[in-house]
């Protein structure tokens, strides 16, 4: 088996340049889930920017309650606390954007590391090619002083086989090795990704969510597609991906269209499940 160089605070402060983002790096060799630690911190009143990363993951969290396969020594499993003064009149707004900003830094850290294509599915499924190569999890709570605060949860698969995830996700994962044929430095990736989001987040705070979102909708390669949505209530939709639109929702139009005349259903969709059909 190859043997990758460990995950280590030292290699990813050497090349650090954030104001706030890993300046304390939790490292544990194995965890139940980085999200359930980092959530356990910020409780307890951890610092902003701190990242919690582990090798490995025995309950790794998933969206939609799924979970996250999570193998020692191959891929990057962390969490990152955030504490921002965001004013009430912008909240929404925020929660809104934060899983998604979180997978345009996910998108152009693995492109800047390895030159592939990344792109996202809505909301926050990272692609290589049609297969998922990572994902992200995002949980709010308050603090002891009742200050808000959010956890990013970041999965990605980068040095691991195909073979080797569980034959239910064999189809639909990938790795950036199985994508690329190169091994990536795990320590460079988790650096370059801790600079992106830092970079997306004070965008966003300067200049509200404009720039984010376009940036957002040129990756989004749900837009334009053929999708089924499973909503939450189970029901499903299926239409053309129309936008994201400005609060972060999914506008989709029914496809086929009626034939009776009446006007074809429009769902904004905030959650739900999202099967690409067909461009
Ligand atoms: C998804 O289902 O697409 C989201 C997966 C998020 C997985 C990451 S791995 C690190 C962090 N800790 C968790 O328990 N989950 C997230």
């Amino acid at each position: 088996m190859h043997r990758f160089s460990p995950l280590s605070p030292n290699a990813i402060n050497s090349t650090l340049a954030t104001q706030a983002f890993g300046h304390r790096i939790e490292l544990r060799d194995q965890i139940d889930s980085t999200n359930r630690e980092a959530v356990a911190l910020a409780h307890a009143g951890i610092e902003h920017g701190t990242v919690v990363v582990a090798e490995s993951q025995t309950e790794g969290r998933g969206r939609l309650s799924r979970q996250w396969f999570s193998p020692p020594g191959v891929n990057v499993y962390f969490s990152i606390v955030i504490r921002k003064p965001i004013a009430n009149d912008r909240l929404a707004e925020w929660l809104s954007w934060l899983p998604l900003m979180t997978a345009l830094a996910a998108a152009e850290s693995i492109e800047l590391v390895t030159a592939a294509n990344v792109a996202i599915k809505w909301p926050n499924d990272l692609l290589l090619g049609e297969r998922k190569v990572g994902g992200i999890l995002c949980e709010s709570g308050t603090g002891a002083r009742s200050e808000p605060f959010q956890v990013v949860g970041i999965g990605l698969n980068v040095n691991g086989d195909r073979r080797d995830f569980p034959e239910n996700l064999r189809e639909t994962a990938t790795t950036i090795y199985e994508e690329t044929g190169r091994h990536v430095e795990r320590n460079r990736l988790l650096t370059q990704f801790l600079h992106e989001l830092e970079a997306c987040v004070e965008e966003f705070e300067s200049r509200g969510s404009v720039r984010v979102a376009q940036a957002y909708r040129q990756r989004c390669s749900t837009i334009g597609k053929t999708v089924k949505a499973t909503l939450t209530d189970g029901k499903e939709f299926v239409g053309l991906a129309e936008t994201i639109e400005q609060d972060g929702a999914l506008q989709i139009i029914q496809r086929p269209l009626p034939t009776d005349g009446r006007p074809p259903e429009i769902q904004h969709l905030r959650v739900a499940d999202i099967i690409h059909l067909r461009t």
